[in-house]
């Protein structure tokens, strides 16, 4: 599974504790910047990611700011995708067997950084339910957004 990755200045740091994370879990992993702690806008990253992932070129997206909120709102502009900013384990495992999350939003000043990797590590191995009730709930999501 491939999987992009972006952030802010304020995710800067937690996205590079996060990066050999994911890849030891087995994934690989693209960084669509920021390349430093330089002050960005988050838009400039959460979209492209947020793109990649609608495109299909990349099968989930993590983005990270200094609160999570500014690139949870402009990836959810993108149609097609569900992204949950999360800020503990159990978000990330309910967002992932009820919404089908397909991007998660972390904040690098909210979570400390090894509460971010349990929740990276619980959002990238929790498959989907695949319950009827969730299947309808997203198809509404879908029909909204066509
Ligand atoms: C940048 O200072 C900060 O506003 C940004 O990282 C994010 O928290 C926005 O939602």
């Amino acid at each position: 599974m491939k999987i992009a990755i972006g952030s802010d200045h304020g995710g800067y740091a937690l996205k590079m504790e996060l990066i050999p994370v994911i890849e030891k879990l087995g994934f690989e992993v693209k960084d669509f910047g920021c390349p430093d702690e330089k002050s960005v806008d988050y838009p400039d990253v959460a979209f492209p990611v947020a793109e990649a992932v609608a495109d299909g070129e990349y099968a989930r997206g993590i983005v990270v700011c200094g609160t999570g909120i500014g690139v949870s709102i402009c990836a959810n502009k993108v149609r097609g995708i569900r992204c949950a900013l999360c800020t503990d384990e159990t978000m990330a495992r309910l967002t992932r067997e009820h919404n089908d999350s397909n991007m998660l939003a972390l904040g690098g000043r909210i979570v400390g950084v090894e509460l971010a990797k349990a929740i990276v590590s619980t959002w990238l191995t929790t498959d989907f339910s695949k319950g009827t009730r969730h299947i309808g709930r997203i198809g509404k999501i879908e029909k909204y957004e066509a």
